[in-house]
């Protein structure tokens, strides 16, 4: 073999080694990107499983909250899910966004809400979840993993003889629950206006996906407002966990004008400074100014639901 041909096979050789090791890069990355997918299951599965646990009774089944017969709000709803990068249908929510989020969803799962029945779960504050257990349900919540809690509530409920039913489930007399105290919570629903204003599912240009509604200017509602936002629309978004989407009660009593016998000021002072030692938060205390306060007692006390 004279010197050019060895080093032609010098060469042939030194390609199919770099082929040899390209393909195996690729399927490495192929594998670690199976892998991470595989872990993040995983992690979701562990979420979905604390949740049927300890969630549902006041959650619902579904987490489906009121609209499934439960206390309290829902956490199944968009406003909470958090679009992964190279997601094929919708653009990944940003960095900032997807870890304000997260802080919120955190906060407000290990340090409960002051004065409502959402019980603080860290164990930094005498809760029974560490922070890893915590993190699992904030990543079934962000990724929708709703139907993992369908999936293992079956199983659990099925595994008993005979097999629980949903009334075992959901709390029926929330007046027993205790409320939580102060402690590290951030949160209430005024505070968290942000994430319930989310609309993190927008399509890709070119998906295929629906295309979103034109993003018509907000029109300035006409009525009374309360925080920007006309009376009825706040009422639903803050209120009606409580005393329900038609005003007929569920943890707290009916707002209607028929039920409402009482003065103006006596509403006024009870949305004020809320009722110490049942579930009616202080909604002073948590932002409202006067007006706002009137704007509610005028609008329970005069429009019917
Ligand atoms: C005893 C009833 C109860 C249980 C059990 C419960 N919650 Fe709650 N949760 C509530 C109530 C009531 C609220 C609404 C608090 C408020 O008005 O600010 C709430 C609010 C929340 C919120 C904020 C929702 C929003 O709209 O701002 C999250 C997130 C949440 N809970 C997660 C959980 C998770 C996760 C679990 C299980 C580890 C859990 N909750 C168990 C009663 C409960
Ligand atoms: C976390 C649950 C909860 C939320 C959220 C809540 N309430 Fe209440 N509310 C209650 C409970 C419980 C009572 C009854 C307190 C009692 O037993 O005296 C009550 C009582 C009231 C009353 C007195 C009714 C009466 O007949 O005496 C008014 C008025 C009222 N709430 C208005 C509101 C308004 C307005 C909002 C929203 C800004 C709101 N509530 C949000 C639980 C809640």
């Amino acid at each position: 073999m004279n010197t050019s041909k060895q080093v032609n096979v010098m060469i042939g050789l030194l390609f199919v080694a770099f082929l040899t090791f390209g393909a195996y890069i690729a399927r490495e990355n192929g594998r670690a990107e199976a892998a991470r997918e595989n872990q993040e299951e995983l992690k979701a599965e562990r979420g979905a499983t604390i949740f049927v646990n300890n969630c549902r009774t006041c959650h619902g089944l579904e987490g489906k909250g009121t609209e499934e017969g439960g206390i309290a709000p829902a956490l199944n709803r968009p406003q909470f899910l958090v679009v992964p990068k190279g997601d094929k249908q919708y653009e990944p929510t940003p960095d900032g966004e997807a870890t304000a989020l997260h802080n919120f969803l955190f906060n407000t799962i290990a340090c409960g809400r002051t004065n409502t029945a959402m019980p603080t779960w860290s164990e930094h504050h005498g809760g029974p979840l560490s922070d890893t257990q915590i993190n699992y349900l904030v990543l079934m919540i962000t990724r929708g993993r709703w139907d993992l809690v369908t999936e293992i509530g079956h199983e659990h409920d099925s595994a008993t003889t005979p097999p629980t039913k949903k009334e075992d489930i959901l709390v029926t007399d929330p007046a027993k629950l205790s409320l939580t105290t102060k402690n590290c919570g951030q949160f209430n629903p005024l505070t968290a206006k942000e994430f319930y204003d989310r609309d993190p599912l927008k399509p890709l240009a070119g998906s295929g996906a629906p295309a979103a509604a034109a993003a018509a200017p907000k029109a300035a509602p006409s009525g009374p407002t309360v925080q920007g936002v006309a009376v009825a629309d706040f009422f639903q978004k803050t209120c009606a966990t409580c005393h329900g989407n038609k005003r007929q009660g569920i943890v707290g009593p009916a707002l209607t004008p028929a039920k409402l016998t009482n003065t103006d000021d006596f509403y006024f002072q009870t949305i004020k400074n809320g009722r110490p030692g049942t579930a009616m938060p202080s909604w002073g205390a948590a932002g409202l100014n006067e007006a706002d306060i009137k704007a509610l007692v005028t609008f329970i006390k005069t429009v019917e639901p």
